[in-house]
């Protein structure tokens, strides 16, 4: 028999060859015998660590129970038990919830959502963002062109603002935000009448278009043009969301109020769930039937995702999120002050991204690569992103301690070191 291996698809862009045994909290341990401290969560998935012992006999425990509870079928405890915990998550507002499978699905779930309640057909995304791979989230897909690259044409009816990335712009926060502010209301001037625009489609900190804090200003200035035109606002909150950034949503911090949240990937710390949260009276306008699926909301995720709603409640992991999150911009700057390649570091709690620049300011992804592989070589797992691949983020899960925060930032500095000689 051929090496199993290789008859994966290649589709799959692989950052490592690793083969994992398995996982338990901050690391991963490889089929060869390596440790390896897991920075990447699974791409911003694992935020209570790999295994929490409590999320493993939620999902045991259920898992002897009731697998499969279809949603259109059967209520199920564990989704009902889910509920009661996103209530007291959410905003009183965000009272009403869908469950899918991937964050994909359930982007789409919220574009449907919006566009049968309002009866208006477009959508407005940002420069730089990413919402999925289907090929109606792959339209509104921005970051790079890989992700639509050979699959045109895309879905009409989506236009795209820029999103207030004051560093490459080389502008002050100021100037940024005014452009932007200028540019979205310009749009709807001229491309995208208010009328015919049924969301505004956000990623309250850009994920893998570079792990981008907006210029301050920009994100209550997208809401105010949102609500002055009757769009609907809607954060994506798949990756920032569940605690990462020091809050349970990024929204928070900017004192916004979304129509409606998309959440995946922290949610069922590895379990395939995702969902929305909207206000009762929009979901009320949502055609009943015209949306669903065979596995959303499926009952041993829906029992991992209570479990995970408990646990960071129970074990403070999101003050754990933004208090780790000062320690490590703060150590992450001071190397900035030794390596002149580092252009910027930004964030917001375990959400940090540290962008490489060449001498005359331009994107260096190869200093960005060669850092991450001296990483990977010495036990640190880290992930890039960005448009130009020159960003390494870092996405710790919430658990981390100071042990694991120093052993990873000496990784970091020693790969910083060899790569700068
Ligand atoms: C902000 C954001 N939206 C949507 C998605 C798509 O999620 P999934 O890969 O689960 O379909 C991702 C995945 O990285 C994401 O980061």
């Amino acid at each position: 028999m051929s090496d199993p291996k290789k008859s994966l698809s290649p589709v799959w862009n692989r950052y490592t060859q690793i083969h994992v045994d398995h996982a338990e909290g901050a690391f991963i341990y490889s089929a060869d015998g390596r440790r390896y401290l897991d920075f990447t969560c699974g791409i911003g998935v694992t935020n209570t660590g790999h295994c929490h012992p409590k999320v493993v006999a939620a999902a045991q425990a259920q898992i002897g129970k009731l697998i499969h509870g279809q949603a259109n079928l059967v209520y199920h405890q564990p989704m009902l038990d889910l509920v009661t915990e996103l209530q007291r998550v959410f905003p009183p507002h965000l009272n009403c919830y869908f469950f899918s499978n991937s964050g994909a699905e359930a982007v789409e779930a919220s574009l449907k959502l919006a566009r049968n309640a309002t009866g208006r057909p477009n959508l407005i995304v940002f420069q730089g963002s990413f919402h999925g791979r289907t090929v109606g989230t792959m339209s509104l897909d921005t970051s790079n062109t890989i992700y639509r690259k050979g699959y045109q044409p895309l879905m009409p009816g989506v236009f795209v603002a820029p999103f207030a990335y004051a560093y490459h712009y080389g502008w002050s926060e100021k100037e940024t935000t005014r452009f932007c502010l200028k540019q979205l209301r310009h749009l709807l001037a001229t491309q995208t009448a208010p009328e015919e625009t049924a969301a505004i489609l956000i990623e309250p900190i850009l994920g893998e278009g570079g792990y981008v804090v907006p210029s301050e200003g920009f994100l209550q200035g997208v809401e105010e043009i949102a609500r002055e035109n009757s769009i609907l606002l809607i954060a994506d909150e798949i990756q920032s969301g569940f605690g990462r950034t020091g809050q349970w949503f990024a929204f928070q911090h900017f004192g916004l109020a979304p129509d409606i949240v998309v959440m995946a990937k922290g949610l069922a710390s590895g379990f395939p769930l995702s969902g929305i949260a909207a206000r009762r009276e929009l979901m009320e306008r949502w055609l009943p039937g015209s949306h669903g699926g065979t596995y959303g909301g499926n009952a041993v995720g829906c029992a991992a995702a209570t479990a995970t709603v408990r646990v960071m409640r129970e074990e403070g992991l999101i003050e754990n999120s933004a208090r780790m999150g000062v320690k490590l911009q703060a150590a992450l700057q001071g190397l900035q002050q030794r390596f002149p390649v580092i252009g910027q570091v930004r964030g917001l709690g375990l959400m940090v991204g540290v962008e490489f620049t060449t001498a005359s300011g331009e994107p260096d992804q190869a200093s960005a690569k060669a850092v991450w592989h001296h990483c990977l070589d010495n036990g640190l797992m880290l992930l890039t992103c960005g448009t130009y691949g020159n960003v390494i983020r870092w996405i710790p899960p919430l658990i981390i301690s100071d042990a694991h925060l120093d052993e990873a930032l000496s990784i970091y500095e020693r790969a910083l070191a060899a790569v700068a000689a």
